[in-house]
C-alpha cells in the first residue's frame, strides 16, 4: 500500500523532475568569459585579454579576493576558442598548448584552491562555433571523461554545427555520459536556443531531466537593446518557460554584462533586478580587474542576490505592461515573501507610477518593504494604501516585500541586509 503511493506521486511529479546531480539548487553564479573576451586568441599582441590560462587565473583571483565569492559567484568558466584545433593521437580533447600551457588539469586545480569552481565549453557538433573541435555523437562519452579527468565543475554544451537530429540524440547522451563519470558536473544546454526555444521543437520537462541549465534564446550582446530583447522574449512566452524552472533546473537568459561599455548604471540595476525575478543563471561576463565601484556595487548588491537566489526556486513573471512604458514584475519567494520590480520603458524622465498592493494581487493586509537598491526599509504598506514609486528611465525600483508579521522571521535575508548597510529592523 505505501509503495503504491509513492510511485504514484513519483509518476506525477515526474513532470517537474530536475536533473537528479545534485547541483545548483538555486541559479549558479560565477564569471563566463564569452561576451566580454569572445575569440580573441592574440595573446602576442593583448597577452592580457586573450583567452588564455592567464585570464582564467586573473579572473579566479578576482573572484575569490575582492568578496565575490563569499557571495556566491563561484564558478569561473571558459568559452569557446580554449582548445587547439586538433585532438590528441588518442582522439581527446586538448587545451592549446600555447595559451594554456599547463592544460586545464592544472588551471582547474588553480581554480578549486581559490574555493572556486571551473567550467568548460564544448559543442554538440562537426565544429564549435568559433571552428575549434566539435563534440560529434561519437566523441560523446570520450569528452565527458576527458572533462572529469580533468576535473572539471561545469560543462556549457553548444550547438553550432548540429542539426535537430543529432542534438535530440546528443543533448541527452551527454547527460547520462557525465552522470557516467561519477564527477558531478553541472550542465548547461544550448539546445533550446537552436531550435527556436517554444514547444513543440522543445520539450521543458525533458530539459529538466536533463540538463541544470539551458540558454533558450539568442545571445546577448553588451547593449541595452538587446537586453530588452531577451527581456521582452522572456515574458512574452513566460506561460511556458516560468514552469519549466526550478531547484536544479533554469532558464538561462544568458550572461550579466552589467560593467561593460553598453549599459547605464540605471540599465545595469535593471538587469541586475530582472534577471534576479527570472531566477536567471548569474554569470557575469566583465572584466572583474577592472571593474568600477558603481558596477560592483550593483552586481555585489545583498538583497537582489538573495532574491535571485531564494531556495524557492520559483521563476519569477511579468504581471503588468502598462501602456505608459511602466511594467511590473513579481517573484514569490519563501517565507511568504515576495520581489517586485517596476520598470521604466520610459525615455523622458523619472515617472512617478502610482499603484497599490491590492492592485498587484496581494492579499489583504499590512506589509514590510525593503528597497533592493535603495538600500532602506520603507514605512509599512497596507494592501490598500496607494503609492508612489518614482522610475528613472530604463530604470527599476526594486521591492523585497514581506508581511508585517513574518519580518521577523527572516533571519537570513535579514541578516544579509545588516551587513549590507547596517540597517537595525
Ligand atoms: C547519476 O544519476 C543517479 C540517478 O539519477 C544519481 O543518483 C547520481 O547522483 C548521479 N551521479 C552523478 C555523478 O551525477
Ligand atoms: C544531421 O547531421 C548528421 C551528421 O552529423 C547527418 O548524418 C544526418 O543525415 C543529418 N540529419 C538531417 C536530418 O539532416
Ligand atoms: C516530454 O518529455 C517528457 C519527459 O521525458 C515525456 O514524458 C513527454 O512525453 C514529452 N512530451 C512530448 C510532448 O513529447
Amino acid at each position: 500500500m505505501q509503495q503504491t503511493v509513492v510511485i504514484f506521486l513519483l509518476a506525477f511529479s515526474s513532470a517537474t523532475q530536475a536533473l537528479d546531480n545534485g547541483l545548483m539548487r538555486t541559479p549558479p553564479m560565477g564569471w563566463l568569459a564569452w561576451e566580454r573576451f569572445r575569440c580573441d586568441i592574440d595573446c602576442e599582441n593583448d597577452p592580457q585579454n586573450c583567452i588564455s590560462e592567464v585570464l582564467f587565473r586573473d579572473m579566479a583571483d578576482r573572484l575569490a579576493e575582492d568578496g565575490w565569492r563569499e557571495l556566491g559567484y563561484v564558478y569561473v568558466n571558459i568559452d569557446d576558442c580554449w582548445a587547439s584545433k586538433s585532438r590528441d593521437t588518442q582522439g581527446r580533447l586538448q587545451a592549446d598548448p600555447k595559451r594554456f600551457p599547463g592544460g586545464i588539469a592544472k588551471l582547474a586545480r588553480y581554480v578549486h584552491d581559490r574555493g572556486l569552481k571551473l567550467g568548460i565549453y564544448g559543442d554538440l557538433g562537426t565544429y564549435t562555433c568559433g571552428g575549434y573541435p566539435g563534440t560529434t555523437l561519437d566523441k560523446i562519452e570520450t569528452d565527458a571523461q576527458t572533462f572529469a579527468e580533468w576535473e572539471v565543475d561545469m560543462l556549457k554544451l553548444d550547438g553550432c554545427y548540429s542539426n535537430a537530429t543529432d542534438q535530440e540524440q546528443g543533448y541527452p547522451r551527454m547527460s547520462k555520459a557525465l552522470n557516467a563519470t561519477g564527477r558531478p558536473i553541472g550542465y548547461s544546454c544550448s539546445w533550446p536556443a537552436y531550435q527556436g526555444g517554444l514547444p513543440p521543437k522543445i520539450n521543458y520537462t525533458l530539459l529538466g531531466e536533463i540538463c541544470n541549465l539551458w540558454r533558450n534564446y539568442g545571445d546577448i550582446e553588451d547593449s541595452w537593446d538587446s537586453i530588452l530583447n531577451i527581456v521582452d522574449w522572456f515574458a512574452k512566452n513566460q506561460d511556458i518557460l516560468q514552469p519549466a524552472a526550478g531547484p536544479g533546473r533554469w532558464n538561462d537568459p544568458d550572461m550579466l554584462v552589467i560593467g561593460d561599455f553598453g549599459l547605464s548604471m540605471d540599465q545595469s540595476r535593471s538587469q541586475m533586478a530582472l534577471w534576479a525575478i527570472m531566477a536567471a543563471p548569474l554569470f557575469m561576463s566583465n572584466d572583474l580587474r577592472t571593474l568600477n565601484s558603481g558596477a560592483r556595487a550593483i552586481l555585489q548588491n545583498k538583497a537582489a542576490i538573495a532574491i535571485n537566489q531564494d531556495p524557492l526556486g520559483i521563476q519569477g513573471r511579468c504581471l503588468i505592461k502598462e501602456s505608459n512604458g511602466i511594467e511590473v514584475f513579481w517573484r514569490p519567494l519563501s517565507n511568504k515573501a515576495s520581489a517586485l520590480v517596476f520598470f521604466s520603458r520610459r525615455t523622458d524622465m523619472p515617472y512617478r507610477y502610482q499603484t497599490s498592493l491590492k492592485v498587484l494581487d496581494y492579499t489583504p493586509g499590512s506589509y514590510k518593504v525593503y528597497d533592493v537598491f535603495m538600500e532602506k526599509t520603507m514605512p509599512t504598506l497596507k494592501d490598500t494604501t496607494e503609492f508612489v514609486v518614482s522610475i528613472n528611465p530604463s530604470g527599476v525600483v526594486m521591492w523585497y516585500v514581506v508581511p508585517s508579521a513574518e519580518w521577523q522571521e527572516q533571519p537570513k535575508f535579514h541578516q544579509a541586509i545588516v551587513k549590507a548597510d547596517s540597517f537595525i529592523v
